[in-house]
């Protein structure tokens, strides 16, 4: 069942709009005009979707939330960021599917009563970024895009906006202020863009893939999405499958396919002896092979422990040292942080600080409760989910591999012999 990549995954289909249409592209569009906001809503939300940026919030909701504002005028926001280490999906419709996106987002600013859209695109992706840009002239030729669209009295454009290379642009809220052309740094939630977004404007903020399925919605409906994939949270999803798998690549799946399918089925198995699993980036905590049987969507994964994010499953080998991952997930967050509020941007710090002592045989135990701790007061008190979120790894490592911790420590080994103790 492919909802998203029905085109790309087509033999001989090439980004152009000729084969868009041909491919029955901008009938959603038509369907929009014809039906009216009202049931372009209710299909929405008969869908079920979940937004596919990581925080997993019902599309219809924040849909009906900004059609429902007072305020005006009204913006649509596509996250286009996709900085999250192992996230290649969004790039994929980017370059291969770029009308796709153009006419959700332009389904989603009649819905919302929005003129304007922004897409906020990867700094690095500088190709794709050529390929949008030919995508919006070529839909406004079409009169897809622009003033009166398709002869009827709804206007919408589309402006492109490059990144500058800052993971934290891709949490909305400094996404929004780096838009307005200010340091992108994450805002005070509440209010939620959708209330308060661009230019304190209510905004619809949704990533690449959850635009990408809303042609799909009105032309097929809601009931007919909400039947797909797992009951809990309907749809398929993009899995980005990468580290040490036979196949890796990019793979649409109904939701609630199990980690072990996706695994072995779809990449072919593991390279080597499977030690833990990221199913959502770095920024989530690990599985491990007892839990291959999860079923992959939103609240089963949350139920094993962990989070699904954007769909960034990476595989870890035993060739692995998990003292060396954890460092590496620290240093990550470290270097990414935008340094706003005290929690994320010491806390990131001293993690580092403490993991790269315990790679170099200089840990004390008393360092394992240490970070525990500091992962605790992250989480609880960091203004933004970067520093929410940026200990999981490391909390994990500890917790489900503490012999490696421990040999680090106590003995000034690494038994893989990667960590460079002293
Ligand atoms: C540090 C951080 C980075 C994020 N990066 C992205 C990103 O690159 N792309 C994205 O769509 N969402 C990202 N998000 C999630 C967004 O804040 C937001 O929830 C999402 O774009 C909303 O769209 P959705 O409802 O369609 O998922 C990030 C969140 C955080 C905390
Ligand atoms: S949690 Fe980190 S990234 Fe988010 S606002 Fe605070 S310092 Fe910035």
């Amino acid at each position: 069942m492919k909802v998203i990549l029905k085109n790309i995954e087509k033999e001989g289909y090439s980004p152009a709009i000729s084969s868009y249409i041909g491919e029955g592209g901008y009938a959603a569009l038509r369907q929009a005009l014809k039906i009216g906001p009202e049931k372009i809503l209710s299909e929405i939300k008969k869908s079920r979707l979940v937004g596919r940026g990581g925080a997993g919030f019902p599309t219809g909701l924040k849909w009906e939330f900004a059609r429902k504002s007072r305020e005006f005028p009204r913006y649509v926001v596509c996250n286009a960021d996709e900085g999250e280490p192992g996230t290649f999906k969004d790039r994929l419709i980017l370059a291969r599917d770029p009308y796709l996106l153009i006419e959700a987002m332009v389904i989603c600013g009649f819905t919302i009563g929005a003129e304007k859209g922004f897409i906020y695109i990867r700094g690095e992706y500088f190709e794709v970024y050529e390929i949008l840009q030919k995508a919006i002239r070529e839909a406004e030729e079409y009169h897809f895009l622009g003033r009166n669209i398709l002869g009827s009295d709804f206007s919408f454009e589309i402006d492109l906006y490059r990144g500058a290379g800052a993971y934290v642009c891709g949490e909305e809220t400094a996404l929004l202020d780096s838009l307005e052309g200010k340091k992108g740094q994450s805002r005070v939630k509440p209010p939620f863009p959708t209330f308060v977004g661009f230019n304190n404007k209510p905004t619809v903020l949704n990533n690449v893939e959850t635009f990408a399925n809303i042609p799909a919605i009105i032309l097929k409906g809601g009931e007919w999405f909400s039947r797909i994939g797992s009951e809990l949270s309907p749809g398929t999803k993009l899995y980005c499958l990468s580290g040490d798998v036979n196949t890796p690549g990019v793979y649409e799946l109904p939701t609630g396919i199990s980690l072990r399918e996706l695994i072995e089925k779809y990449g072919n198995g593991v390279q080597g002896k499977l030690k833990a699993v990221l199913p959502g980036g770095v920024s989530s905590g690990l599985l491990l092979p007892s839990d291959l049987d999860v079923a992959m969507d939103y609240p089963s994964v949350q139920e094993a422990g962990s989070i699904l994010g954007s769909g960034a499953v990476i595989i870890i080998n035993d060739t692995h040292c998990m003292v060396d991952l954890a460092k590496r997930c620290a240093e990550f967050f470290d270097y990414e942080s935008c340094g706003k509020c005290t929690p994320c941007r010491e806390g990131t710090k001293r993690a580092r600080e403490i993991l790269t002592n315990i790679t170099r045989g200089l840990g004390e135990v008393s360092d394992l409760s240490l970070l525990k701790e500091l992962q605790e007061v992250m989480f609880d008190t960091s203004r933004c989910g970067l520093g929410q979120s940026a200990l999981n790894a490391v909390r994990s490592s500890l917790e489900k591999f503490p012999g490696e911790f421990r040999e680090h420590i106590l003995e000034k080994k690494c038994r893989l012999g990667i960590c460079p103790m002293k």
